[in-house]
């Protein structure tokens, strides 16, 4: 019987190569050269702080109590990667900002769910959840300036608790709401009625909230709308805008913050006329942007 060598009687150190050589057959040479990388990382993380098995089983605990809380509703994967900083670095690798006059993207965090409701442009999308309305209107263009028709554009935003949704299915009697998926005009316009949302804690009922409160870190995310942009000829834009003034704008607790995002919501008296034409007896507010997309690479 042949022995092979390469794998018996490893080292603290010896046992890396041995791993690697192990992925040597992988075809794609992507893949290939993730697996043999990722190896490299694992080892030298744990050689460098000495892992001990009983932390080895608290992190493999970890993870798989992480897939638990995961579901189609809850993506608990997703708010790990995104409280480690991970969504936010790999969307700043692959979409280099500053480079083209696009629309800087940021990242899809944990809500997004698909079989959101398409609806008309002028659709209220609150599903009847109370606060203060929100009129949004949008406009997307390429970066000549030019306007874009027939751009899918999901929009998902929190109530005015800070609440998604998909946090409140009991409430909402597992009715979808303040989520829509919206198609720009012939004008490369889009709009809808909704309610202002709030800022809001990310889920600490999870394992991701022992992370948080072991660091002592603020789960807070400043109030937001998350939107979502897929045009044929365009490459796809994920990304949010925040309320000028939130108190949380420079400590968001996922990284999502950039300057360029960062949107006037105005408040209106009530007796006020919105932009569909109602005249409001409350308050209310209006966002109006304009999005560039960048055709596609
Ligand atoms: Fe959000």
């Amino acid at each position: 019987m042949s022995v092979d060598s390469a794998t018996l009687d490893l080292t603290e150190t010896s046992i890396t190569e041995a791993v690697q050589n192990t992925f040597a057959g992988t075809r794609d040479d992507r893949a290939r050269e993730l697996f043999v990388n990722l190896v490299r990382h694992l080892h030298d993380f744990i050689r460098e702080v000495g892992l001990t098995g009983d932390e080895w089983f608290t992190a493999v605990d970890f993870l798989e109590r992480v897939g638990h809380a995961s579901g189609p509703t809850r993506q608990e994967f997703v708010l790990l990667s995104d409280i480690l900083g991970a969504s936010v670095l790999v969307d700043l690798i692959d979409h280099p900002h500053g480079r083209t006059a696009a629309t800087e993207s940021t990242l899809l965090g944990p809500f997004f769910v698909e079989g959101r409701p398409s609806v008309p442009n002028g659709t209220d999308i609150s599903g009847g959840v109370p606060g203060t309305p929100l009129f949004f209107g949008g406009a997307v263009v390429d970066e000549a300036g030019a306007p874009v028709p027939g751009v899918r554009v999901d929009t998902w935003h929190s109530d005015g608790e800070g609440r998604y949704d998909v946090q409140q299915a009991e409430r909402l009697h597992d009715r979808l709401a303040m989520r829509a998926l919206l198609t720009t005009d012939e004008h490369g316009r889009f709009r809808y009625r909704s309610i202002a949302p709030q800022y809001y804690p990310v889920p600490t009922d999870g394992p991701c909230g022992e992370i948080l409160r072991a660091a002592d870190r603020s789960p807070m995310r400043p109030e937001h709308i998350h939107f979502r942009f897929h045009a044929d000829g365009f490459d796809p834009l994920i990304t949010m805008l925040f309320r000028a003034g939130d108190p949380y704008i420079d400590n968001d607790a996922v990284f999502g913050v950039r300057h360029s995002l960062i949107t006037e919501f105005v408040t209106h008296d009530a007796g006020s006329t919105a932009p569909d034409g109602t005249v409001m007896n409350v308050p209310f507010q209006t966002v109006d942007r304009t999005f560039v997309l960048t055709a596609a690479r």
